[in-house]
């Protein structure tokens, strides 16, 4: 998978990408990702990309020219199937839409600044547009970091145990259950018998009825859909 970020801050994406399970999918060569800075594709000594908004008020907005070039050049090369816009209206990430942009060959991602980019952009480049969560950022970069996350861990290879995306937290909108690793006792606190029973179908049955009842105490909007 190729991933293309788009960006006006290029550096606030280099350390997400530069450690951990990213680096190394990065390494295996499972995943590529470049980081486009947006003033490249400006043709002014300025290097300006953003401009008064028309109408007045307050806030600058991304031109639409640099982003066209950005993006025109990219899609010249290569079919992406999704360009996506980071943006708080967008809609709100959740792990399905990880789940299929995981399966896609080149995705572009447009983070947005300032007041945003000129509406033209989000009506003809754009195909999906993508919130992180009801809060506003001061850009979509930590956004398509977070993104991008999602996605990787999920690409086969990525993990090194092939099951453990699978039983994430979402994955069949319940939450994962509790989880302890040695010791089975500290300071008195003991770890639930039935998980060194060695009695893996009850274990199963315990971890199910766990990840129910966290889900209808925590998120019970969870078990509402459907
Ligand atoms: N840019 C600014 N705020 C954002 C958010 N909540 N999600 C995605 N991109 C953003």
């Amino acid at each position: 998978m190729r991933i293309d970020i788009i960006t006006v801050v290029p550096d606030i994406l280099k350390s997400p990408f530069e450690a951990s399970i990213l680096e190394r999918a990065i390494k295996k060569g499972l995943v590529e990702i470049h980081i486009h800075n947006l003033r490249d594709y400006v043709s002014d000594n300025y290097k300006q990309i953003d401009d008064y908004q028309f109408g007045g008020g307050a806030g600058m907005v991304m031109m639409i020219e640099p982003i066209d070039k950005c993006i025109s050049k990219l899609k010249s090369e290569r079919d992406y199937q999704e360009v996506i816009y980071m943006t708080p209206d967008g809609e709100r990430l959740e792990q399905k839409t990880a789940n299929s942009l995981s399966l896609h060959e080149n995705l572009i991602i447009l983070c947005g600044h300032y007041k945003g980019v000129d509406q033209r952009v989000r009506d003809h480049f754009i195909t999906k547009e993508l919130s992180i969560g009801d809060y506003v950022l001061s850009g979509g970069e930590l956004g398509a970091a977070v993104l991008c996350d999602s996605i990787i861990r999920l690409i086969p290879g990525v993990l090194g145990n092939e099951t453990s995306a699978l039983t994430d937290s979402f994955q069949d909108d319940l939450l994962a259950p509790p989880v302890y690793t040695r010791p089975a006792e500290y300071k008195g606190w003991k770890v639930p018998e039935i998980l060194t029973s060695g009695n893996f179908p009850k274990i199963e049955a315990w971890r199910e009825d766990q990840a129910y009842k966290r889900t209808k105490a925590l998120r019970p909007d969870l078990l509402k859909e459907d």
